[in-house]
C-alpha cells in the first residue's frame, strides 16, 4: 500500500488533516516534527536553538530514509520546510501520493495568531514574514506534489473529503 503524504506551510493543517485521514482509513500516521522530537528528546524550537536549523534538516532528511523503509500505507505529515530540499522531494515521490496542502497568507497569520513553537515565524513582523516566505515556497510545493488541496476555509472533514476523493485508485 502506498503511504499518503501531506506537505504544505505551517499552519496549513497538516496535522489535523492526517490525524482525521489516519481514523477514516484506519490506517497509522507519522508526523515527522513529532518523530524527530521524540528520537531527539528535543523540542523542534529547542533543535533549531541549540542545534542550528542545518541540523534539523537533515534529521528530516534521515526522518524520511527510516520512512522509506517501512512497509508503507501509512499517513505521513510533514514539517513545512521539509520539501525545500531538493534529496527530500525525491524521498517524498519514492514515498507515495503526496498532497500538497495550500494555504493563504492571511489564513496562517490567523491560525497561528501568538503560537511560539515555530522558530522561522518567531519576532516582528511575522505576517511579512509569512507572506515572503510562503511566495518563495509556494512553487517548490507544487513542484513536489501530485495533487493540490485549497484549505482556506475549510474545516478539518472537508479537506479529508477531498484527499479521499482526489486519491481514489491512488492508494
Ligand atoms: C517549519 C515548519 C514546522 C517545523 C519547523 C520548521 C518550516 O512544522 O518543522 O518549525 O520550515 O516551515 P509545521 O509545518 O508542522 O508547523
Amino acid at each position: 500500500m502506498k503511504n499518503i503524504i501531506l506537505i504544505g506551510f505551517m499552519g496549513s493543517g497538516k496535522t489535523s488533516a492526517a490525524i482525521r485521514l489516519s481514523y477514516r482509513l484506519r490506517r497509522t500516521m507519522v508526523d515527522t516534527d513529532k518523530e524527530i522530537e521524540r528520537l531527539h528528546h528535543m523540542e523542534v524550537a529547542e533543535i533549531f536553538e541549540r542545534l542550528g536549523e542545518e541540523e534539523f534538516r537533515d534529521m528530516e532528511t534521515r526522518c524520511l530514509e527510516r520512512l522509506a523503509k517501512r512497509s508503507g500505507g501509512e499517513i505521513i505529515s510533514t514539517g513545512g520546510g521539509l520539501p525545500m530540499r531538493e534529496e527530500n522531494r525525491g524521498l517524498l515521490k519514492n514515498l507515495g501520493t503526496v498532497i500538497y496542502l495550500r494555504v493563504r497568507p492571511e489564513t496562517v497569520c490567523s491560525r497561528l495568531d501568538g503560537d511560539a513553537s515555530r522558530p522561522l515565524l518567531q519576532g516582528k513582523d511575522k505576517e511579512e514574514k509569512v507572506k515572503r516566505l510562503l511566495e518563495m515556497r509556494a512553487p517548490v510545493y507544487e513542484s513536489a506534489a501530485d495533487f493540490v488541496i485549497d484549505t482556506d476555509e475549510k474545516v478539518t472533514d472537508e479537506i479529508v473529503d477531498e484527499i479521499l476523493e482526489r486519491t481514489e485508485g491512488w492508494r
